[in-house]
């Protein structure tokens, strides 16, 4: 789906600078993929120097890089507030909404997300477009009662849904909530995301979208030389 060593040095700039936006006594949500990868070793290393934070993870795979870099971990379960979230993207527009799910894991990502002060996305030039859904396809999570239904309802919107395949395991993608994902693309950018990801919704068994619209207020974008804070277009 991505490769994990495409723009390893930007993923490590922007990793390294947002662990500068973490406070002591904080509680931090902490997102999935590799440049999430690069802020919790660096968030390791701090804490190893003192630095006293919590951390939500958004799937497995954070989880058990924090529990490897002695981040102290909090589970989601048990909380409805966060101070922070930080998170990488697959596509971000000039007004921060991103496209989310490349790891499969947006459904908790995007409550992580929700439930904090502040919604920070981390990511390199590469993910900047001007209108989403024009270079990564779209994920939903979608229950797998639901597959073929799914299927024809997002066709009908206009959609080409791809059921996404494991890589190292015969068969589909099973997300931590026991999901498949659809992996949609679009001939033309949708207009009216708002609308599209209602729509998506709107859809029996179609658990959550990979659309985050309007949660991020600021975003670190690394360039060859460089780390930017960017913020929506107004
Ligand atoms: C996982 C995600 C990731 O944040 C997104 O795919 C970006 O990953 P990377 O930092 O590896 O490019 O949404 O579900």
């Amino acid at each position: 789906m991505k490769s994990l060593s495409s723009n390893k040095e930007m993923k490590q700039m922007v990793g390294i600078k947002a662990a500068d936006l973490i406070k002591d006594g904080m509680k931090v949500g902490i997102g999935t993929g590799s440049t999430v990868t690069f802020l919790i070793e660096e968030l390791g290393l701090r804490i190893k120097d003192g630095l006293n934070i919590q951390g939500a993870p958004t799937s497995y795979g954070t989880k058990l890089l924090c529990v490897k870099h002695g981040i102290p971990v909090i589970d989601s379960m048990q909380l409805n507030h966060l101070d922070l979230t930080i998170d990488g993207a697959d596509e971000i527009d000039p007004y921060l909404n991103a496209i989310k799910g490349g790891g499969a894991a947006h459904s908790v990502e995007k409550v992580i997300a929700s439930m904090a002060d502040e919604f920070i996305l981390i990511a390199d030039e590469s993910k900047l477009v001007d209108s989403l859904c024009t270079k990564f396809p779209l994920p939903v999570e979608v229950i797998p009662a639901a597959l073929s239904y799914a299927e024809q309802q997002i066709r009908q919107l206009g959609g080409t849904p791809v059921l996404r395949s494991a890589l190292r395991k015969d068969g589909p993608v099973v997300t931590e909530n026991g999901n498949f994902v659809l992996d949609i693309s679009f001939d033309n950018a949708p207009k009216d995301l708002e609308l599209l990801n209602n729509k998506l919704l709107n859809i029996p068994g179609l658990l959550e979208t990979g659309l985050f619209l309007g949660i991020a207020k600021k975003a670190l974008i690394a360039y060859q030389d460089t780390v930017k804070l960017i913020v929506p277009r107004t």
